[in-house]
Formats: structure tokens, sequence, C-alpha cells
């Protein structure tokens, strides 16, 4: 499902094969990758960057929507700041997680609530009941997000990635 989805800051979009410099300033940065699931294979390079974002644009088409990944574009420069994800939670697929990067030096703008506002209120009007969000106990920064978009706290656990994490669901209001 080919999405494009305007903020008041920011344009939530499909990756494109272009992106992959603006990509790997995202994914490539250390603080970024650190706190990203195991699954998660670094990426160090910019080949490997493309291999990446030609693996998701290829998958597209065949997830379960709402599921999807897009990357978040700056309005203001049109510079690509960040990517987001709604992705089926292992094992049993039946969980929509929501996911968010920013490039380093973007934190702190709000974007990643803003974006996640957006994409959420898509997300129940395409009729899914609940988002999810995981986040390593330590992943300060994502938890504050979870709370700024008006999560519920629901528990820890270590079913999904075989670590312990906290869980936010988000219902529609
Ligand atoms: C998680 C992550 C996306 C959070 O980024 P962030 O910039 O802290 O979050 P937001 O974009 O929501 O910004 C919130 C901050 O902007 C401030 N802000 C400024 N303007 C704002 C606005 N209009 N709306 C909301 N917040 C605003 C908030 O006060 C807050 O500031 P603080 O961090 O000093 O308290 C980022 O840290 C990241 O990419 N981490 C690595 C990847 C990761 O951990 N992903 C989560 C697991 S999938």
């Amino acid at each position: 499902m080919s999405l494009e989805l305007p903020t008041e800051r920011l344009l939530i979009r499909e990756w494109e094969l272009g992106d992959a410099d603006a990509a790997l300033q995202i994914y490539g940065a250390e603080e970024v990758a650190h706190w990203l699931t195991p699954e998660w294979q670094p990426v160090t390079d910019i080949s490997a960057m493309r291999s990446v974002l030609h693996a998701w644009i290829e998958a597209g088409p065949n997830l379960i929507p709402p599921a999807g990944r897009w990357a978040i574009v700056r309005k203001e420069d049109g510079q690509l700041v960040g990517g987001l994800s709604l992705k089926l939670l292992p094992p049993f697929e039946e969980d929509f997680e929501l996911t968010w990067a920013l490039r380093p030096d973007v934190w702190g703008q709000g974007y990643a609530t803003e974006a996640s506002q957006a994409i959420i209120s898509w997300a129940f009007k395409q009729g899914i009941e609940e988002v999810f969000a995981v986040a390593r106990p330590r992943n300060e920064r994502a938890i504050a997000v979870a709370r700024r978009l008006g999560m519920e706290w629901v528990g820890e656990t270590e079913k999904y990635y075989d670590m312990r994490l906290q869980v936010f669901r988000l219902r529609p209001s």
C-alpha cells in the first residue's frame, strides 16, 4: 500500500533506493543501531544500506496492511531525517509494533512523536484496534515517545525478541 502522509512539519513517504545516503546517516549511526531489535544487522556502508532499502521496498507490497516501513522527510528543507515502521511482532505476528529511528542530530524536536501520531491515526483508520511499542528498559527516549503518544504501559516481557522489553499499547480513544 503506497503512502504519502503530510504532518505539520514532516512528510511520511515510501522509501526509495536513492535514499541510501540519508538512510545510512540514520541507521548507520551507533546511537540508533544500538537500540534496534536483535534481528537488525548493523549497516556500516552505503552498499549494505542500499541492500536493506532494496529489501524493504521489495517486501512492501507483500506486507499485511497497515504494516509498512516509511521515510520521514522534514518539509522545511527536504532532508530525510528518520524512518518509522509498523510491523507484526514475532513470534505470533498478531500485534502491530510501531518503531522509530531518527538521525541523532534531530533528536529532541518532537519529530518521532509527530510522525507517529500521523501513522497511528492512519493505521486506526485502516481498521486495526491497537498499536504496540516495545523498548529496552534503558531506552529512555523511546519510552518517552511512547508515553508522549499516550500509550499505556502493559508490562515487561521476553516473549517477542528473547530479550527483556517494556511493552506499551495504544487503542483508539
Ligand atoms: C527513539 C527516538 C526516535 C526518540 O527521538 P526524540 O527526538 O527523543 O523523540 P521526539 O522526536 O518525540 O522528540 C521529543 C523531544 O522533543 C521535544 N519537542 C520539541 N518540540 C516538540 C514538539 N513539537 N512535539 C513533541 N516534542 C517536542 C520534547 O520536549 C522532547 O524533548 P526531550 O527529549 O528533551 O525531553 C530517537 O531517540 C532514536 O532514534 N533512538 C534510536 C532508535 C530507537 O531507540 N528506536 C526505538 C526502538 S524501535
